[in-house]
């Protein structure tokens, strides 16, 4: 019915917006969230020839997180494949208002152009612990796929920790030290994001309120750092694409300490802000945060029937 509610919603905003007004309306979008070089796409004297035969499309199947899981090494990786398109840019366009507003045309000039054979898949690593985005997508597509990658929950929120850190760094704020936000008054400090982002469970429930499982391919973070190839591999077959990522796609950077991505002829690593150093935690802290996520862990193992090799 929530699914339904949302389709008409959706539907009315088609009707009463003409493409050129959504398309005028990008012309605003936040510059923190699309690349310069896409938001040049939507300039009137550069408009963009699409490459013959092929058009834009709503994705086929979203990375839906979890932020700091691996949602840009799982992007570029699936990008590999011959028979994927994958968006430029985050696009946020579930989870914030003013850009759900401007309805499912503008949202799909934001995906790539892709052929016909190819599939289309974007990642916003904020949607899956958005408390719109499910029942939003659901009502755009409810048989669309989704893909989550998660890692150990405890590595994720000192990850988290430590993006933050470096942005506030960047951007001469203070900073402080991990230990300060996880402990309050002597105690975890359960309201902190980075923690309540860890808290798999309580976000699961919420997407398995509008989608079934098995529409919710989970990969594992911490395999996909270790090995990437499997993970690819299960990914290709739960997208339903022919299998072409193969073991040569990948090599090893030892200065890096991360496998890099050769495709087309090229070699890239993912950019210096993924794959950061993490910040040594006090010990009793950390058993602390371990213990208050490993009840969570477990619930959220019984939800998904799967366990992972979280600590
Ligand atoms: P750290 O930088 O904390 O190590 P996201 O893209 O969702 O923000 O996730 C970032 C995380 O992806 C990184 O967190 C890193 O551990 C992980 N990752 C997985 N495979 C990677 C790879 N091949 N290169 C760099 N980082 C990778």
């Amino acid at each position: 019915m929530a699914c339904f509610l949302v389709s008409v919603f959706l539907l009315v905003l088609q009707v009463h917006a003409a493409p050129s007004e959504l398309l005028q309306t990008g012309l605003t979008l936040d510059s923190t969230v699309l690349n310069p070089g896409l938001a040049a796409n939507f300039s009137e004297d550069a408009t963009p020839s699409p490459p013959p035969g092929t058009s834009k499309r709503t994705p086929h199947s979203i990375i839906i997180g979890v932020r700091k899981g691996g949602t840009r090494a799982l992007l570029e990786m699936l990008d590999i494949h011959p028979e994927v398109a994958v968006a430029a840019t985050e696009v946020h366009f579930f989870d914030w208002d003013d850009n759900y507003a401007k309805g499912l045309e503008w949202y799909r000039e934001l995906m790539p152009y892709s052929y016909p054979h190819q599939i289309t898949v974007e990642k916003t690593p904020g949607y899956f612990t958005s408390a719109l985005a499910p029942e939003r997508i659901c009502a755009m597509n409810s048989s669309i796929k989704l893909l989550l990658i998660l890692r150990d929950p405890t590595e994720r929120v000192i990850s988290d920790y430590t993006q933050v850190y470096f942005n506030r760094l960047e951007n001469h704020k203070p900073v402080q030290a991990i230990e300060n936000l996880l402990v309050r008054s002597g105690a975890l400090n359960i309201r902190y994001k980075a923690i309540q982002r860890s808290l798999y469970d309580v976000h699961m429930r919420n997407w398995l309120r509008h989608f079934p499982l098995e529409q919710i391919h989970i990969v594992d973070g911490d395999a996909l750092i270790r090995d990437p190839l499997p993970e690819l591999q299960k990914v290709e077959r739960f997208l339903n694409l022919p299998p072409r990522i193969v073991s040569s796609n990948f090599y090893f950077n030892q200065t890096k300490g991360f496998y890099c991505i050769r495709s087309d002829g090229r070699e890239r690593c993912l950019h210096e802000s993924k794959g950061r150093p993490h910040p040594s935690v006090n010990g009793t802290v950390l058993q602390q945060l371990r213990s208050f996520l490993r009840e969570h862990n477990r619930t959220f193992f019984r939800l998904v029937k799967r366990t992972f090799d979280w600590q």
